[in-house]
């Protein structure tokens, strides 16, 4: 199948450059609790998916401690996983882990908020059981699609994001259940992943990206570059939500000359 060009942008994304990880750190924190505190003023509940990987831990890290641990509306927050590693939750490569020892063994969000992918399932077994969570606990909007408030994602460097990698683009271009089973390509593992369709279903998607091993990638995608249409990550299009690239300045890199001024 000959992959179409990524569908236009409802809205050109939003780019941040920040000065490193840090200030990435500290300036998605604020605005993570920002959101989030709209969501919960507005509707009552904020319903997150959140990324694994390594990017975001110190991002989780700094909402478990003051000042942001005690302005999160923690009862009013429903946490997801954005994909997960086909190990036990106690194992060193989970997301599960990652989060719990980051983030949800600091703070007091209710057990029933929490909602980890069912690793102790097999692969397919698992894919469906969250597909039903997802359906079940996730909101939908006037046209009944169902919608993250907020969809944290990371970038690897083949240029996959969440466990959605190039060689399995097709069949997420087809559509997939809400949540699918898969395959990490350099290591065979199984992996768990929301659908693409459902991220672009989100009200706000961001993108943590730091190192310069990302430049690449990243301008690649903000070129949109040829190359980038076997990129799953470059299929992050949101229908009518906004999409937003928080880089550190040694991702950024030389895209810092498609970054808006204000931005850089
Ligand atoms: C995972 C992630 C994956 C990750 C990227 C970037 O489970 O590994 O969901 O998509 O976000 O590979 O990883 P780093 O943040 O470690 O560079």
């Amino acid at each position: 199948m000959t992959i179409p060009p990524p569908v236009s942008l409802a809205a050109p994304p939003r780019v941040h450059s920040h000065a490193d990880p840090a200030a990435l750190v500290a300036a998605c924190g604020a605005e993570l609790a920002a959101l989030t505190a709209r969501c919960v003023a507005q509707g009552g509940q904020c319903h997150i998916a959140l990324a694994g990987g390594g990017t975001p831990r110190d991002l989780y890290r700094s909402l478990a401690r003051p000042p942001l641990a005690e302005r999160m509306p923690w009862s009013a927050l429903h946490l997801y996983w954005g994909d997960e590693r086909c190990v036990p939750a106690d194992h060193p490569e989970s997301n599960q882990r990652m989060v719990r020892e980051t983030l949800l063994d600091h703070v007091p969000l209710p057990a029933a908020n929490i909602h980890p992918m069912p690793v102790e399932l097999p692969p397919a077994a698992a894919a469906a059981r969250y597909t039903a969570t997802l359906a079940a606990g996730l909101p939908r909007d006037a046209a009944g699609r169902l919608r993250f408030d907020l969809v944290l994602l990371g970038l690897g460097s083949d240029g996959h994001t969440a466990s959605l990698f190039p060689p399995e683009l097709a069949q997420d271009l087809h559509g997939t259940p809400l949540c699918r089973s898969g395959t990490q390509p350099q290591s065979g593992q199984a992996r768990l992943s929301i659908a693409l369709e459902l991220i672009n279903d989100a009200r706000q998607i961001w993108f943590l990206v730091t190192g310069a091993a990302k430049v690449p990638v990243v301008r690649g995608i903000l070129e949109a570059a040829p190359a980038a249409r076997g990129w799953p990550a470059a299929w992050v299009r949101p229908r009518d939500g906004e999409l937003v690239w928080h880089l550190d300045r040694a991702a950024a890199g030389s895209a810092l000359d498609l970054i808006a001024p204000l931005d850089r």
